[in-house]
């Protein structure tokens, strides 16, 4: 079977899992019945071709080809994530999974025999969209994130994260670092869609990462008093909803000036009527830069801002300045003809890893829109096909 009608069956079968009519984006999330259903596609998926699956002690899904314990330091792990953030597109995360599938598959078919283990990974919640931490999965995974942060998290509908794996049959009291899933992964690399406009202008199918922006998440509440929509005078009101819109321009302003990005995509507004003015306003920030004195810079600002309407910052997670495994990357640069390689302002299970020690390199594919996060994300057959060649020549040149 040739590479595209391979990737295509592989999307046809999650083409309809979590996808909204109205929108075309995709909300699948963590420990959800979308993500149950996406879990069962990878296990029956892998277990068809004679993989032998296996879940870590953070929930991550694994596939191994070989014995991933005889000679560790040869394996190699592929794979991504295929959760989403609320109206995301159909490649954040599944193109790295299914891509690998398709490219493991061709080559063990054609009698390929890798020198160490192959693993596929799907990582669980990458995006962070129910818990509001990011790689929640590679986080538990290497101890980042523990027990005691994770019984502090609640989803979006204000359900504890414990009661909600619980109630998936996974008891969240085990949820925590493995060292024997770590010890096994030799090297990792990571296929991803481009989340940007580098490889379109580069003129490039495809691109290695250099370095993850490091970045974070913060959250803040403005209160204010609740009162008529009619017959408050604007000079006697305390609306959070008002400071809030200041406060989104203010920080809109200091990204600016520091060269940096900073976004506010997620208010929850209490108690939410037309006729009322609001109690409060709760406000989400993701804050990325280039280095990390930038960003500590935006930080404080950000602070500061929260502060001077009665606000306190909270961080809800930080990761640091992201750089990819230098011998890997260039030993995958030049097995692919020294494709362009560039920095991203976008977190992934492969930075994770790579803060951690792993030898870790990400791929990237061309996204013809340069939108992410958003049904508008595309990805061009001839570009994920030219992914899949290079990932079955980048296996060969790895584990051959
Ligand atoms: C993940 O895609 C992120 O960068 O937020
Ligand atoms: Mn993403
Ligand atoms: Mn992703």
């Amino acid at each position: 079977m040739n590479v595209s009608t391979y990737l295509s069956e592989l999307f046809a079968q999650i083409a309809d899992i979590g996808r909204d009519e109205e929108t075309g984006g995709y909300r699948r999330f963590a420990y959800s019945d979308e993500d149950r259903r996406l879990r069962a596609f990878f296990a029956q998926t892998m277990e068809k071709l004679g993989f032998t699956i296996s879940v870590d002690a953070a929930n991550n899904q694994w596939a191994w080809w070989g014995d991933p314990d005889r000679d560790p330091e040869h394996n190699l792990v592929l794979g991504s994530h295929l959760d989403s953030v609320p109206d995301g597109g159909a490649f954040d995360g599944p193109l790295g999974v299914l891509s690998a599938i398709c490219a493991v598959e061709l080559l063990l078919g054609e009698g390929f025999h890798p020198k160490g283990a192959v693993g596929i990974v799907n990582f669980i919640d990458e995006e962070g969209a129910r818990f509001g931490v990011a790689c929640l999965g590679s986080r538990v995974l290497t101890g980042e994130t523990t027990f005691a942060r994770l019984r502090q998290l609640s989803d979006y509908a204000g359900r504890p994260f414990v009661e909600v794996v619980a109630s998936t049959g996974v008891d969240p009291t085990e949820l925590r670092r493995d060292e024997l899933a770590l010890s096994r992964i030799g090297r990792f690399v990571e296929l991803h869609i481009e989340q940007g406009h580098q490889l379109i202008n580069l003129d490039s199918p495809l691109g290695l990462a250099s370095f993850i922006w490091p970045h974070g998440r913060w959250s803040t509440i403005l209160t204010g008093v609740p009162n008529h929509a009619g017959t408050t005078p604007l000079a006697e009101r305390d609306d959070p909803v008002i400071k809030a819109a200041h406060f989104v321009l203010d920080l809109a302003a200091s990204a600016e000036k520091h060269e940096a990005v900073a976004t506010c995509g997620k208010i929850v507004v209490e108690p939410n009527a037309v006729n009322a003015i609001a109690s409060k306003a709760q406000l989400w920030v993701d804050a990325r830069a280039e280095d990390t004195d930038t960003l500590d810079r935006l930080a404080a600002d950000i602070a500061r801002f929260a502060g001077g309407y009665g606000g306190t910052l909270m961080n809800e997670s930080l990761t640091p300045a992201t750089v990819f495994d230098r011998p890997l990357t260039e030993a995958i640069v030049s097995i692919l003809g020294h494709p362009p390689v560039i920095s991203t302002g976008a977190g992934h299970d492969a930075g994770i890893l790579a803060t951690h020690g792993i030898p870790s390199a990400m791929l990237f594919v061309r996204n013809p829109t340069g939108v992410s996060h958003s049904p508008l994300e595309r990805a061009n057959m001839e570009d994920m096909v030219a992914g899949v060649e290079a990932l079955m020549r980048v296996i060969q040149g790895l584990s051959g």
